[in-house]
C-alpha cells in the first residue's frame, strides 16, 4: 500500500466505473482551469502598461470562435451527462437476482440481518461476486449508509425505504461509514464490510448456528398480528392473496398500477388505505407505531418466502 492514496481501494463492479467519470472531470476541470490562468498570465504580461502592441482596430466579431465556444461545451457537457446517467441508472438497476440484505439504522448503529435469520451489528459479511441488495430504513433519524471502497452511498430514511445494490469484486475489509450528521455519536457510527469467498461465507453463515430464519419469525408475527385472520386464502373476509405478490405488477382502485416491491408492502401495512388495490374495500387497519421495523422486515421475507400462486 503506498503512503499517498488519492482513492479508496476500489471494491466493487461499480467502482471502475465512478472513478472513471470522476477522473475524467477531473482531468477535463483541471484542463480548463489551467489554459485560463495560462491565459491570464501570458495577456497580462503581453499587455501590460507600457508595452508597445498594436492597440488599433480590436476585433468585434468572431463567428467562428463564438459558434465553437457555445456548440463545443454543449457537445461536452451532454456527454458527460449521458455517459453518467447511464452509470447512475446502472446503480438504480437492481439485479433481479440479487441477495437481500435488511439493513435498520439507529442512533448510532447499523442492524444487519440475513435472508437466514443470521443478525450482525455494524458489520456485514458478504460473498465475493454475487449481487447483493440493501433494503434499508432507519428507526429514528436520517442516517446514511456509505462505503467508499465500493463507491456507494445512499440515506437511510425513517418511514421509508431505501436500497442499494452491490457486487464487491474482492475478499477484504471495507470501511462502512454513517455519511449523515445523526446526532453526538454520528463519528462513532460505523463498521466494515467483510467480501469473502463464496465457500468460505457459506462456513461463515453455517457457523451462525441454527436460527429460526427471518421468514419464520415473519411468519409467527403474521399470526401474531392478525394479518392471516384476513389474508389467509381460506379466510372468509375478502383481502388481496400475498403468494408471489413482490415483483407482481398490482392494479390499484384508482386506476394506477405499480410493481409490488418492499417498499409498496410496507406502505400498505402502515398506510393501508393510500394504494387499495382494484376490487377490494379500503377495510384494512392501519399498523402505524405498532410494528416495529425489523418485524416489518421479517414478516416481507415470510411474503416472499410464500409459495407462488
Ligand atoms: Cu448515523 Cu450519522
Amino acid at each position: 500500500m503506498s503512503a499517498f492514496e488519492l482513492l479508496p481501494p476500489a471494491a466493487s463492479t461499480m467502482a471502475g466505473r465512478v472513478d472513471t467519470i470522476f477522473l475524467t472531470l477531473s482531468a477535463l476541470c483541471g484542463f480548463v482551469a489551467l489554459a485560463i490562468a495560462v491565459l491570464i498570465v501570458v495577456f497580462a504580461i503581453r499587455y501590460r502598461e507600457g508595452a508597445s502592441v498594436d492597440r488599433s482596430n480590436p476585433p468585434t466579431r468572431n463567428r467562428a470562435l463564438e459558434i465553437g465556444w457555445i456548440v463545443v461545451p454543449l457537445v461536452i457537457f451532454a456527454g458527460i451527462f449521458l455517459w453518467a446517467g447511464a452509470d447512475y441508472a446502472e446503480l438504480r438497476r437492481q439485479p433481479a437476482d440479487a441477495m437481500p440484505i435488511f439493513v435498520v439504522a439507529k442512533q448510532w448503529m447499523w442492524k444487519l440481518e440475513h435472508e437466514g435469520g443470521r443478525r450482525e451489528i455494524n458489520e456485514l459479511h458478504v460473498p465475493v461476486g454475487r449481487p447483493v441488495r440493501l433494503v434499508m430504513t432507519s428507526e429514528d433519524v436520517i442516517h446514511s449508509f456509505f462505503v467508499p471502497a465500493f463507491r456507494i452511498k445512499q440515506d437511510v430514511v425513517p418511514g421509508r425505504y431505501s436500497s442499494l445494490w452491490f457486487t464487491a469484486t474482492g475478499p477484504g475489509n471495507y470501511h462502512l461509514f454513517c455519511a449523515e450528521y445523526c446526532g453526538s455519536q454520528h463519528a462513532a457510527m460505523g463498521g466494515r464490510i467483510v467480501a469473502m469467498a463464496p465457500a468460505d461465507f457459506a462456513r461463515w453463515l453455517e457457523s451462525g448456528g441454527p436460527t429460526s430464519g427471518i421468514a419464520a419469525r415473519g411468519f409467527a408475527l403474521f399470526r401474531r398480528y392478525g394479518c392471516s385472520g384476513c389474508h389467509d386464502p381460506r379466510s372468509t373476509v375478502h383481502a388481496p392473496d400475498l403468494a408471489g405478490l413482490l415483483g407482481r405488477s398490482v392494479h390499484l382502485a384508482d386506476g394506477r398500477s405499480l410493481v409490488a416491491d418492499e417498499a409498496y408492502i410496507r406502505d400498505s401495512v402502515l398506510l393501508p388505505n393510500r394504494d387499495v388495490v382494484a376490487g377490494f374495500e379500503p377495510i384494512m387497519p392501519s399498523f402505524v407505531g405498532q410494528i416495529a421495523e425489523d418485524e416489518l422486515m421479517a414478516i416481507i421475507e415470510y411474503i416472499r418466502s410464500m409459495p407462488g400462486a
